[in-house]
């Protein structure tokens, strides 16, 4: 079976300079298909055996080479630590019998080499060499010593080599490497391929062009949630309201809705492709019946405005819900709170519910911490103490993960 080619990470590439540089160009367009953003560092011999150009136009980024750039009176730095930290992945490929020396002692003189010892993500190479340099007992000691540091080997694998002789040293085929990074990174996550659904914010029900109803939420729990899924491998379609959040990461899909009448047409059109549906936006409950098309005047009387109930999304869910989909909600209440949630999780069909109550310090709307208490369909409830929603988000997505149709 093994895991879908999917790669929905941040790569940074590095490619050093042999023959099989030539197949880079190749190496990224696979990744970008797999669903990968690639900033690609090159070492400076790797200029002989690719263009950077067609690097930079494939990944839609420009390939970079030297630590500090100078063009046309201005230097600037290529800042190798905030590169490591922005990539999920270093995969570097092809690596050189020299690159795999350098990497293996450290020694740092251009921009791959600082990636390299500065990456604290998952690091990947694909050595490729003439068999006799990687059977050369230095290059054993450097992979073995390379390979005890935590670096995945990606081959090489035997066959035709530059050299017209064959033999072991070729470097893998792009798309196997995508595949065998894929399969590392999503080996032992139950979030690996799984399409989730995320609702986020509020939703603001227009009463005239300039003013609405809706309820406080800055988005902040449900963007921590998409966030951590996609870390975590999942493939994420996250809706989300009016808020003042930046999401970018390459498996996170994100719609931007106002009202709860576009986010119920949102959602309904994604609900039954996704494995995990998580509703943590602040629905608006009621609508104005009649949304004024000029602006209102403020005149004598007040206006008095007829409301009618918005869609409840999170019930349609639980009425369409398939076998194997697990569906969760979140509950704001202010008392009786747990018989308040286990009320909606029962009637809206649901497997989780995340109870927040407004009365804890630190939870609640805007703070970047949240103290909720988690009741699944069985009524098992965890109460979890305050903390930041980023472990908030790991802990949902932990329950739910038991929930899931292969957990064990
Ligand atoms: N929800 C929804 N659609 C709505 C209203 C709420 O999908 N129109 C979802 C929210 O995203 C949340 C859950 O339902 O996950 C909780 O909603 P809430 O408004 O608290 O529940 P109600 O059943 O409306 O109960 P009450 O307003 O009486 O507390």
């Amino acid at each position: 079976m093994g895991a879908p080619a999917v790669l929905p990470r941040r790569v940074l590439l590095g490619v050093s300079g042999g023959i099989a540089a030539y197949k880079a160009p190749m190496l990224v367009r696979a990744l970008v298909k797999a669903g990968a953003q690639v900033q690609v560092v090159l070492s400076p011999a790797a200029h002989d055996f690719v263009s950077p150009l067609v690097l930079s136009t494939l990944s839609g980024r420009p390939a970079l080479t030297d630590l500090v750039q100078k063009e046309e009176g201005t230097t600037t730095w290529n800042d190798h630590v905030h590169l490591a930290r922005w990539a999920d992945v270093l995969l570097i490929a092809p690596a050189t019998a020299h690159t795999l020396a350098k990497m293996a002692h450290g020694l740092c003189d251009n921009l791959l080499m600082a990636c390299w010892l500065s990456a604290e993500c998952p690091a990947f190479a694909a050595p490729a060499m003439d068999m006799e340099m990687y059977r050369a007992p230095e290059t054993t000691d450097n992979l073995a010593r390379l390979t005890a540091r935590g670096l995945h080997l990606i081959g090489p694998e035997d066959g035709e080599l530059a050299s017209g002789l064959a033999g072991v040293g070729r470097m893998t085929e792009p798309e196997d490497i995508v595949r065998r990074v894929a399969e590392a990174m999503n080996a032992g996550s139950p979030w690996a391929g799984k399409r989730m659904l995320i609702t986020a914010g509020p939703t603001h029900e227009a009463i005239d062009p300039v003013r609405f109803i809706g309820n406080s939420s800055s988005g902040k729990m449900g963007f921590a949630l998409a966030r951590e899924a996609a870390a975590q491998g999942a493939i994420v379609e996250l809706i989300a309201g009016p808020v003042a959040l930046a999401l970018d990461h390459p498996a996170v899909h994100r719609t931007d809705v106002v009202s709860a009448a576009q986010m119920a047409a949102a959602a309904k059109a994604r609900f039954a492709h996704c494995d995990v549906a998580i509703m943590s936006a602040a629905v608006a409950d009621w609508r104005p019946a009649h949304a004024a098309a000029e602006k209102m005047k403020k005149g004598t009387s007040l206006p008095a405005l007829e409301l009618e109930p918005t869609e409840d999304i999170l019930a349609w869910m639980g009425g369409q819900k398939q076998k194997g989909q697990v569906l969760a909600g979140f509950a704001l209440e202010t008392d009786n709170e747990l018989a308040h949630a286990m009320g909606k999780l029962q009637r809206k069909n649901l497997d989780l519910i995340v109870l927040n109550s407004l009365k804890d310090a630190g939870a609640g709307f805007g703070h970047d911490t949240n103290k909720v208490t988690l009741v699944g369909a069985d009524k098992n409830t965890e109460e979890l103490p305050l903390m930041t929603k980023a472990e908030v988000a790991r802990s949902i997505l932990r329950r739910i993960a038991i929930l899931l149709p292969h957990a064990k």
